[in-house]
């Protein structure tokens, strides 16, 4: 039996080959699985060019999300059957508890071996999560990495409350599934972008205004004042140019939620409004898989939409990479893998 994979050969887009390897059949306590789609995030883009780990092993096949049906199982599994409807999990070894260093260096297109850029693949079977009936794979492949952050976010670790303001940074797949959980929370969520389409997107998502960045660089003041002067946690994946304006609109007490560094992994801001209005700052890698498990029942309750920006052939996976490179998407690129089983 095949797979076709799409495998990082050496760092930079010039480096992603589209090969065809055999595969075998799973051993104890692993699953073989035919993904039907999966999504690219964005530290799939900077594993590619070498930025998210230089000294990642190569070659690697890329990309964490992705869904698809179970084909074979090895002796010992349990928690799944042939023809199960699954998702992979993102950081396999994590499945519940706190977050250890073992347990974070299982994330998977990287230092946790091969990702789901692939027709087939060789797991085990702990890093599947079973899809309740609601949701399709399409859904299922644009959730184990950017939607799970967002739920981490919001629910697990923002804890945001019906009646709560929150803040959403960018239009990226984190963003727009923050956005969502927001809202279904029950909560006003206030939107910052960089354009008026995006604008659009995030109020037709629910966002009750929205702040364009360009035009107010310094957005902080706007969107105390949209919040009334009580908003209660920031999304920021802006990193070094955002932190310190999310330090200084969020209300004393609240929590700023650092997911991303879009622009740069230093940043310089004001740590006395931090102490003095006791504000939490929070770091947020993603998730475990009760969290990733508690997340699906929830949206087979009360669906969201994935907003799937655009669909891609494995063969013509670069292009996805690129657009990506070029921040021309709004919400998940995805990577159809079913046409080229
Ligand atoms: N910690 C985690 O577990 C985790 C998990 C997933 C992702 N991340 C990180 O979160 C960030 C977003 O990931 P993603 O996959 O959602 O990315 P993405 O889909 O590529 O989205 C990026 C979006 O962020 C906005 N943006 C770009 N530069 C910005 C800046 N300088 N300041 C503010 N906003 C900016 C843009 O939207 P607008 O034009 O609308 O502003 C852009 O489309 C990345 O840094 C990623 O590494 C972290």
């Amino acid at each position: 039996m095949d797979a076709r994979r799409l495998e990082l050969t050496s760092f930079g887009l010039d480096g992603l080959a589209l090969v065809t390897r055999a595969i075998g059949e799973p051993g104890a306590g692993e699953v073989r699985l035919r993904l039907e789609a999966a999504s690219l995030n964005r530290r799939d883009l900077l594993l590619v060019e070498g930025v998210y780990n230089p000294k990642q092993a190569l070659p690697v096949v890329p990309c964490s999300d992705g869904a698809g049906v179970v084909e074979a199982v090895g002796p010992g599994v349990t928690r799944v059957a042939v023809g199960d409807r699954v998702a992979l999990h993102f950081f396999t070894g994590w499945i519940s508890g706190e977050p250890t260093s073992d347990k974070l260096a299982t994330a998977l297109g990287g230092p946790g071996g091969d990702g789901t850029l692939t027709t087939r693949m060789i797991v085990s079977a702990e890093a599947v999560v079973k899809l309740p009936e609601a949701i399709d794979v399409a859904t299922a492949a644009t959730l184990p990495c950017a939607a799970l952050t967002a739920w981490s976010a919001i629910v697990e670790l923002g804890r945001v409350k019906p009646g709560d303001t929150v803040l959403i940074q960018g239009t990226g797949g984190v963003s727009l599934f923050a956005l969502q959980f927001a809202v279904q929370a029950g909560a006003k969520a206030i939107g910052l972008t960089s354009s008026e389409e995006r604008a659009a997107a995030m109020r037709r998502l629910g966002a009750s205004a929205v702040v364009n960045y360009r035009e107010t660089p310094k957005w902080a003041n706007a969107v105390r004042d949209l919040a009334d002067g009580r908003l209660d946690l920031v999304v920021d994946v802006g990193g070094a140019e955002t932190l310190d304006q999310s330090v200084r609109c969020v209300r004393p007490g609240g929590t700023v939620a650092l997911i991303g560094v879009l622009s740069g992994n230093f940043a310089t801001f004001n740590l006395s409004l931090s102490v003095m209005r006791q504000v939490r700052l929070q770091g947020v890698t993603c998730g475990d898989r009760e969290a990733f498990e508690a997340m699906l029942r929830a949206i087979a309750v009360r669906p969201i939409d994935p907003v799937i920006d655009r669909r891609f052939p494995l063969d013509d996976a670069r292009a996805a990479f690129e657009r990506m490179k070029a921040n021309a998407h709004v919400g998940k690129i995805l990577i159809d893998l079913s046409e080229t089983t």
